[in-house]
């Protein structure tokens, strides 16, 4: 029986360091057979159900296209379409699905609400239940990073890993990306700066957390409000997210959510990143972010669409990933 076959995939924290390896292992002989032709009916005849709570670009389609190649058919769900919108729980949604096919995948981003309602269906489904995005994980995003700089740099022991984004848990935004960021890079014994204003703090428990596995594994966690400090000499800059001043009132990712400019974010603006930045850091920096990307806010043209810019490469390893996990945790008998 597969060490992987069945487990639910919320945090990458749940997963060993050998098993997030094999995962990176199985997701880079995917590619090699994706971009051969080689078929890989891995999944054939399974049904994995697709539930959104919020908007996607890569996450739906790296799903549906990935099931697809592996032989299997994906049911996408828009949560406002489902009784969910009528209040039906977590327990019974899980239970029913679990009944007509193999895997459930779930994105909830509202903050507090997202992480607890998955794992309220993992605890009923009889499938795995896979996050694609909560308030505080998102492992598919952090996965297909980890696969990105492996393959652009091969051993990442040392290598300096900038993330220039954090949201505060008072903010009630999705922390997603950076956690699981800071989580994963320091069990690969890179060397992670985490770089945002004051007042923008992660939570306590996810910088002890990181810094425990950079203990265990030999990277280090340096948390900064120096932006500088951050770009200086840095292999790999992952800057997302300050520039974004308009967001909406609630803290929810909801389609027609009330748009307003968001005045914290904006006090920040400085912080979008520019050449004159990217120049402070290593001369062979890859600048990487998860997309979707505020061109006008965020980053300049020249740095996202730039020689350093490794985006496109980063969001085609979403596909590769995702296959690897689906093949693992609903196939490998
Ligand atoms: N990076 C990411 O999760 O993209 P989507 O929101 O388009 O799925």
């Amino acid at each position: 029986q597969s060490i992987f076959r069945g487990r639910h995939f919320i945090n990458l924290e749940d997963f060993s360091k050998e098993e997030v390896d094999t995962m990176l292992e199985v997701s880079f002989d995917l590619k090699k057979k994706f971009a051969m032709g080689v078929p890989t009916p891995y999944l054939k005849y399974q049904t994995m159900f697709l539930i959104f709570f919020e908007q996607s670009t890569r996450t739906r389609n790296s799903m549906e296209a990935g099931i697809a190649q592996l032989g299997g058919h994906a049911n996408y769900l828009d949560s406002s379409n489902m009784q969910i919108a009528h209040g039906e729980s977590a327990k019974d949604t899980a239970i029913i699905l679990s009944r007509f096919g193999h895997a459930i995948a779930c994105r909830y981003c509202n903050w507090g609400l997202g992480n607890k309602y998955l794992n309220e269906m993992a605890k009923w489904s009889t499938v795995p239940v896979m996050n694609l995005q909560c308030d505080l994980y998102h492992p598919f995003q952090a996965l297909a990073d980890l696969m990105t700089m492996k393959e652009k740099i091969g051993d990442l022991k040392r290598v300096k890993v900038s993330i220039i984004w954090a949201y505060a848990e008072s903010h009630k935004k999705p922390i997603s990306v950076p956690v699981s960021q800071v989580l994963l890079f320091p069990r690969y014994g890179m060397d992670v700066v985490l770089a945002h204003p004051k007042g923008w703090e992660l939570p306590d428990w996810v910088i002890e957390q990181a810094r425990a596995n950079a203990a265990r594994y030999g990277g280090t966690v340096t948390v900064t409000n120096n932006e500088e400090e951050a770009y200086e000499g840095a292999h790999v800059v992952i800057p997302k997210n300050w520039g974004s001043w308009v967001n909406d009132q609630t803290g929810a990712t909801t389609v027609g959510a009330a748009k307003v400019v968001d005045e914290k974010l904006m006090a920040h603006r400085s912080w979008k990143c520019t050449e004159a930045k990217m120049a402070l850091a290593d001369k062979d920096v890859m600048y990487m972010h998860a997309l979707p990307a505020d061109r006008n806010n965020e980053v300049e043209d020249s740095v996202i669409d730039g020689p350093h810019s490794i985006v496109y490469d980063e969001a085609e390893n979403r596909l590769h990933t995702a296959k690897a996990v689906m093949t693992l945790l609903m196939g490998g008998r």
